[in-house]
C-alpha cells in the first residue's frame, strides 16, 4: 500500500497568511499542519509516502521532514503545477503507485478519536477496490456526501448537493486500487476547472466497487482550511494536549512505537530540540521503562513489536 499527502492547493482562503508559505507548513498548535495526516499515515503502518504539493513549495517540505528515514520511512516528493483538483494525485503519481494500492489523505485533514488506528488498519486490511471514510455533519451541503443504506452499502455520493441524501460527508481520507489511475485519467474537469474526487468515487460506485466506512460520534474530523477553522483545530490539539499529556501526532513518537527508529535516534533527535516542549516530550519518552504498556495504553495494542535494542 502506497501512501500519498496531496499538499498543494491555493489555500486562498487563508490568505494573507498563505501569500508567501503553504498552508500545510503553518502551524495547528506546536507543529506543521502536514504532521497530521502524516501521522495518519504512519499509524496506518504506511512506510512508501509521496508528498505532493506546488513547484514553489515543495523544496520546503523537502527541508522539513527529508527522505523519511530520520522517521524510518521512506518519503519522495512530486510537484503538481497547479491546482487542477484531487484525481489529479493518481496521475502525478502513477510511476509511484505503479501495480499497489494507494492510500490518499489530504494535507489540511486531522482525524483523531479513541480507535481511529484500529479503524484505519481494519480498514486498509479488508479494502478491495475504493474505501471512503463518512462522517456526520450539520451542514452536509458543503461537502460531498455519501448515501448508504442500512447495510452500509453505498447508493450514492454527491458533490456539493442542495438537498442531501443523507448527513455523511466524505472526509479527505480515500483508499483506491491502481485502477484510480486509469479512472482519473478518464475524467473531465468539472465547471470550477478541477478534477473531480467525487468522479472518481463515482466511477467505483457505477461498478458496485465503493465501500464507506463510518466514523461515530466519538470521532473528530476537521479540515484547517479557514482561519476559524484552523484556529479551532489548534484549540482542539491544544486541549487534548494539555488535559493527557499525550502529543497528537508526534511522528518520531509514533516511529518508536512502530519499531522504525531506536530509543536511541529517538533520544538525540529530542536531545537535539530539548529546548522545545516537543524535545522534552520526546526525551520523557525515550526515558521510558515500560514502553509496551504504555503504548498499550493508549490504544494501539496488538501489533507493535518494539525495535530490537530496547
Ligand atoms: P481545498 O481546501 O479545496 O483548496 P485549497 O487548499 O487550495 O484552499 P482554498 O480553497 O482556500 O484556495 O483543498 C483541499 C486539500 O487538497 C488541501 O489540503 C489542498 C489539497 N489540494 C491539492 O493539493 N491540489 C489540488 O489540486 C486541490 C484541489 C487540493
Amino acid at each position: 500500500m502506497k501512501g500519498i499527502i496531496l499538499a498543494g492547493g491555493s489555500g486562498t482562503r487563508l490568505s494573507p497568511s498563505t501569500d508567501s508559505i503553504n498552508k500545510h507548513l503553518l502551524a495547528v498548535y506546536d507543529k506543521p499542519m502536514i504532521y497530521y495526516p502524516l501521522s495518519i499515515l504512519m499509524l496506518g503502518g504506511l512506510k512508501d509516502i509521496m508528498i505532493i504539493s506546488t513547484p514553489q513549495d515543495l523544496p520546503r517540505f523537502e527541508e522539513l521532514l527529508g527522505d523519511g528515514s530520520g522517521l524510518g520511512i521512506s518519503i519522495s516528493y512530486k510537484e503538481q503545477a497547479n491546482p487542477r483538483g484531487i484525481p489529479e494525485a493518481f496521475l502525478l503519481a502513477e510511476d509511484f503507485i505503479g501495480k499497489d494500492n494507494v492510500t490518499l489523505i489530504l494535507g489540511d485533514n486531522l482525524f483523531y478519536g479513541q480507535g481511529f488506528t484500529t479503524l484505519f488498519r481494519d480498514a486498509l486490511a479488508k479494502h478491495k477496490h475504493a474505501t471512503v471514510f463518512g462522517y456526520r455533519v450539520k451542514d452536509p451541503e458543503r461537502f460531498g456526501v455519501v448515501e448508504f443504506d442500512h447495510k452500509q452499502h453505498v447508493l450514492s455520493i454527491e458533490e456539493k448537493p442542495e438537498n442531501p441524501k443523507s448527513d455523511f460527508a466524505v472526509t479527505g481520507l480515500y483508499i483506491y486500487d491502481h485502477r484510480a489511475i486509469d479512472f482519473a485519467r478518464k475524467l473531465s474537469f468539472s465547471k470550477r476547472g478541477e478534477l473531480e474526487i467525487t468522479d472518481l468515487n463515482k466511477e467505483y460506485l457505477k461498478r458496485n466497487e465503493l465501500d464507506v466506512q463510518l466514523l461515530g460520534r466519538g470521532f473528530a474530523w476537521m479540515d484547517a482550511g479557514t482561519h476559524d477553522s484552523l484556529f479551532e483545530a489548534s484549540e482542539f490539539v491544544k486541549n487534548i494536549q494539555d488535559r493527557q499529556g499525550f502529543k497528537v501526532a508526534c511522528l518520531e513518537e509514533i516511529a518508536y512505537y512502530m519499531g522504525y527508529i531506536t530509543k536511541d535516534k529517538l533520544h538525540k533527535k529530542g536531545k537535539a530540540m530539548e529546548k522545545t516542549d516537543y524535545g522534552q516530550y520526546l526525551l520523557d519518552i525515550a526515558s521510558r521503562k515500560h514502553t509496551q504498556q504504555y503504548w498499550d495504553a493508549i490504544e494501539h495494542k496488538p501489533m507493535l513489536g518494539l525495535v530490537e535494542n530496547d
